[in-house]
């Protein structure tokens, strides 16, 4: 029984109401959230995206169809109410925004019946993602997805705005591209016109952005879908939006400037947070060194100590070991954790085992200042008590040491440190540390392939100052890119281009690409750039990653009205999922199952 709404025009949405309204004949219409009868009266909790709000039938108002009517309502029935506001009969309830008011009905229209949900449709469900994410349709019910997905909106708009005010031209760039790997895998598309050939997805419209340069556009922006075929984590998504942008005539200073002002913007309006200005920078080096991480999250301390040299003489063979094979032995100070029992300490061990380590040394100084220590017996006590204040160790702290490749160190205390804060319960997710990281290496080196890689991309600007180093020591090159990190998660990076062919040509050089494979894969930009091309830079915000930061989510998922999962599958429209013989003939598509392929 599904009726029309014909003659009927709502007039609110239900939490727009409030006493202002008293006294008020409004049409509202919604889902049940909740029917209660009680006798002579029925309550219904009307509920739309703005909320909830109450709505009373008595018989003596609406009459006895519609009172009939009122005693069949399930919940996530759709309907639409006729009704006059009034003060509410009973309790005021103050935990909800009309709490303070009702509807008393005098219609009643279901619009449509519902089955009954498979889980309930309330704020902080306790029911299983995996299901949530199979009914996705009714997830998206809940409020506090709604609310979600009500900031996501309003970054955008807001964003826009701000952009559109600074003389930035919102243009729209292809996703049938030409795939060029840029770091993660591609999406391929394939062809129907030009079978065995692939389009490919892109993984950001990094070089439709500086062709737009080339074309003299000057400031350009766009919410762009991104695509990475890569291992998927809390906050990673296989497609995922970015704000992207780039800038014409302009340097480092000129980009973070830009982007700080958006910030401030963005986090007053929607947290109503106020961001201090200048954002903090620090040099990726630095970062490393104090917090092991290249996005450090400033919201507590623990930072790390490079004790190598008040070790280097120590009979210790973890130690001296690392240090012989041109390592170092790094340390931070939990402070006041002294009395953490063993088996916690050992849970410790382990975890840092899962980032590379081979061991934890821990040293817990007791009040009355001895110590209990993994590695105190192979010690002096005045190696000791030098290395208890090189860590500012006080009675009651606990010290943990990694000794290991300065890579393995940082990855190792670098998570450490954020797994102690957890447990302390000393990340507040109303907190935001703000900070830049920069000057990223240029290069990293890939043993996977034998040779340096890009650690953002090859159009990234090496540092005046140390491309005479380009040659002799690459790895040491630094790079004219910035991350923009909050709370210990990059959420955007970008950097100054390059522009000069002869620089251009020379970090091909240095990645390893031939001249051919760089025209192959390159070719149009290297063209566009032979032909005027300004200095230009540029920044990309993964837009999931901010508002999931902004309204404290765990995942990105919580922010996307339609995620993936890990094996990145959509749980509700079961994609991706084989094709038809039909389709994959046109597109001269064969498939070879991994049983056939075995047998050949
Ligand atoms: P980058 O690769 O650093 O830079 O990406 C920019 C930002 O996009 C977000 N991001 C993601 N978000 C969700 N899921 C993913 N799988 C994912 N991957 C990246 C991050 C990241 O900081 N073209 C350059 C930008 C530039 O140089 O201008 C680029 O794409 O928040
Ligand atoms: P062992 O002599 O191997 O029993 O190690 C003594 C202590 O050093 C133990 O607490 C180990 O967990 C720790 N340890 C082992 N390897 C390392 C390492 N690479 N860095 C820091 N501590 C380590």
């Amino acid at each position: 029984m599904a009726e029309s709404m014909k003659g009927l025009k709502r007039t609110h949405r239900c939490a727009e109401l409030n006493t202002a309204n008293v006294g008020e004949n409004v049409t509202v219409m919604g889902w049940v959230q909740k029917q209660r009868n009680k006798g002579g009266i029925i309550f219904v909790d009307l509920r739309d995206r703005s909320g909830i709000l109450q709505i009373i039938f008595e018989e003596a108002d609406c009459g006895s169809e519609y009172f009939a009517k009122a005693m069949k309502l399930r919940s996530e029935f759709v309907i639409a109410v006729e009704g006059k506001v009034e003060n509410r009969s009973g309790a005021v309830n103050e935990n909800l925004a009309t709490g303070a008011i009702e509807v008393r009905a005098n219609s009643l229209r279901i619009l449509s019946e519902s089955e009954t949900p498979p889980f309930p449709i309330e704020e902080n469900s306790k029911t299983k993602e995996e299901l949530r994410l199979k009914y996705r349709f009714l997830d998206l019910r809940r409020p506090d997805l709604q609310k979600n997905l009500m900031v996501r909106s309003r970054v955008a708009t807001l964003t826009r705005a701000f952009l559109a005010e600074e003389g930035f031209l919102e243009i729209e760039t292809p996703t049938l591209i030409k795939s060029t790997p840029e770091g993660a895998r591609d999406y391929l598309v394939p062809s129907r016109v030009h079978p065995g050939s692939f389009y490919a997805l892109p993984q950001s419209p990094q070089l439709f952005k500086q062709l737009l340069m080339c074309s003299g556009y000057d400031r350009y922006f766009q919410l762009a879908r991104c695509y990475r075929d890569e291992d998927l984590r809390a906050d990673r998504q296989p497609e995922f939006t970015q704000i992207d942008m780039e800038l014409s005539f302009v340097d480092v200073d000129d980009v973070l400037d830009v982007n700080e002002r958006l910030l401030k913007k963005l986090f007053k309006e929607i947290c109503g947070y106020d961001l201090q200005l200048p954002i903090q920078r620090m040099t990726w080096k630095e970062a490393m060194e104090r917090f092991g991480s290249d996005k450090p999250d400033l919201r507590f301390g623990m930072e790390l100590h490079d004790v190598s040299d008040v070790v280097r003489n120590s009979e210790f063979a973890v130690f001296k070991g690392a240090l012989e094979n041109g390592g170092s032995v790094r340390g931070i100070n939990a402070e006041g954790q002294g009395h953490m029992p063993r088996k916690k300490i050992d849970a410790l061990v382990e975890f840092a085992k899962g980032y590379g380590a081979k061991g934890l040394a821990y040293l817990s100084i007791q009040e009355d200042g001895s110590y209990k220590s993994s590695f105190a017996k192979f010690m002096t006590e005045e190696e000791l008590q030098a290395l208890v204040a090189a860590m500012d160790g006080k009675p009651g702290d606990l010290l943990l040491f990694a000794a290991d490749k300065n890579k393995v160190v940082f990855d190792v205390l670098g998570a450490l440190r954020l797994e102690i804060a957890r447990q302390l319960d000393l990340l507040k997710k109303d907190d935001f540390k703000f900070l830049w990281v920069t000057e990223f290496p240029l290069l990293e080196y890939s043993e996977e392939e034998n040779r340096y890689v890009a650690m953002h991309h090859p159009f990234t600007m090496p540092m005046e100052e140390d491309l005479a180093l380009i040659d002799t020591d690459p790895g040491a090159v630094r790079a004219k890119a910035y991350d923009i990190v909050l709370n210990g998660t990059e959420m955007g990076g970008g950097s100054v281009r390059i522009h000069q062919s002869d620089i251009q040509e020379k970090m091909f050089e240095v990645l390893g690409f031939t001249k051919e494979r760089a025209k192959e894969q390159f070719g149009f930009l290297l063209e566009a750039f032979k032909y005027g091309v300004p200095p230009h830079a540029g920044l990309a915000y993964g837009l999931d990653r901010m508002v999931m930061l902004m309204v404290g989510a765990d995942s990105i998922r919580d922010v996307i009205a339609f995620p993936k999962v890990k094996d990145a599958s959509c749980l509700m429209t079961e994609a991706p999922s084989p094709v038809d013989e039909k389709q994959l003939e046109e597109l001269g598509i064969e498939i070879v199952s991994q049983e056939e392929e075995k047998q050949e």
